[in-house]
């Protein structure tokens, strides 16, 4: 039996696996908003033309000004994981010191690419050694927050020596004072965003980078005329200016995240970090814990290193709510 360890969301894998497994199958292994935003409606030219200047520049100024950014510093770009497996071909640092744990994409990109992979704790600290130094902020899947100060230290300290910070932000829309995107633009630094975690449009396939001029230039080229979709545009123009409903989201999901922390916890269950989009829980058993769940039709992330932690999204719905605490207190 071959199950995804690698990402969140192989579903159809699940199914394949457990086949007697209780449908529908609650999925749980992403750190996607479960309630995403909702006005998805997209005009025929969206689909039927090829995206214009315009509408590129529309939804890059609404990104730009929901996340606090300049918005020429700003490429957007099909989602920030093809802009993780991108950078090797834009910057050619020899020795990467990578946040761990974090989202394994980075150690993946860089080690295929030949460069030495240092994984540390604490790689703000490797600002004077390294040639490029990698955090993820807020952390996947531990939920880590670094301090904008030492963030900024440390591009000082890297670009200085004509070394890179690269900072994914595929999760600071839930804690924007923690983000360093009002900074794109400065030497050294390369921020990433993603559009699919918190707006719950992971499918859609958009998110940004912020770099220096001569960085961006390069992988505008690369990127070509039309990088993202004429739908993704629109509807990210739109859910980007709706910052009523970024609020309110915001405050919806401390709410969910407090649910499932109740559940958790009554479950006896050692909640080690998260986000509001997901928690991290550490058991001794957690393969074990994953294989229990998954029998009972519940898809959680469960991880190489240690196999004593598993991540867990936030359930959809009261009825997701009831059979995830019944899987977890079979006794009950
Ligand atoms: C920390 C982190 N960065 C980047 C990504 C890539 O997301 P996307 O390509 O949807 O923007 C993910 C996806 O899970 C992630 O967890």
């Amino acid at each position: 039996m071959s199950i995804d360890f690698i990402h969140g969301g192989a579903i159809d894998v699940m199914r394949a696996a457990y086949p007697d497994a209780p449908t529908p199958w609650i999925d749980l292994s992403t750190g996607i908003n479960p309630w995403p935003y909702p006005n998805l409606s997209v005009s025929p030219s969206a689909q039927t033309d090829l995206p214009t200047r315009a509408a590129l520049e529309a939804c890059q100024g609404a990104m730009a000004a929901a996340i606090g950014a300049d918005p020429d510093a700003l490429v957007l770009a099909p989602g920030s994981e093809i802009l993780i497996r991108l950078l090797p071909t834009l910057i050619a640092p020899r020795r990467v010191a990578i946040l761990q744990p974090t989202y394994g994409d980075h150690a993946e990109t860089w080690t295929r690419a030949g460069a030495e992979v240092i994984r540390s704790r604490d790689p703000l600290s490797c600002a004077d050694s390294a040639d490029a130094v990698v955090i993820t902020n807020p952390n996947n899947p531990d939920g880590r927050l670094f301090n904008v100060d030492a963030i900024r230290e440390a591009r000082r300290t890297l670009a200085a020596r004509g070394g890179w910070l690269i900072v994914d932000e595929a999760y600071s829309d839930l804690v924007q004072r923690h983000s360093v995107v009002r900074h794109g633009g400065e030497d050294g630094l390369i921020v990433l965003r993603s559009f699919g975690k918190f707006f719950g449009l992971a499918g859609m396939r958009l998110g940004g980078l912020l770099a220096p001029v001569a960085f961006r230039n390069t992988l505008s080229h690369r990127l070509g005329a039309w990088p993202v979709s004429g739908a993704a545009l629109e509807i990210g123009a739109r859910a980007f200016a709706d910052t009523t409903w970024q609020q309110n989201t915001r405050e919806d999901l401390k709410i969910a995240a407090r649910r499932l922390d109740d559940i958790l916890i009554s479950s006896k269950l050692n909640i080690v970090g998260g986000t509001n989009l997901f928690r991290l829980i550490e058991t001794p058993d957690a393969h074990k814990l994953f294989e229990r769940l998954a029998e009972a039709g519940i898809y959680v992330r469960r991880f190489r290193w240690p196999e004593t932690h598993l991540r867990v999204g936030l359930p959809p719905h009261p009825d997701a709510e009831a059979r995830l605490r019944a899987a977890l207190n079979p006794s009950i």
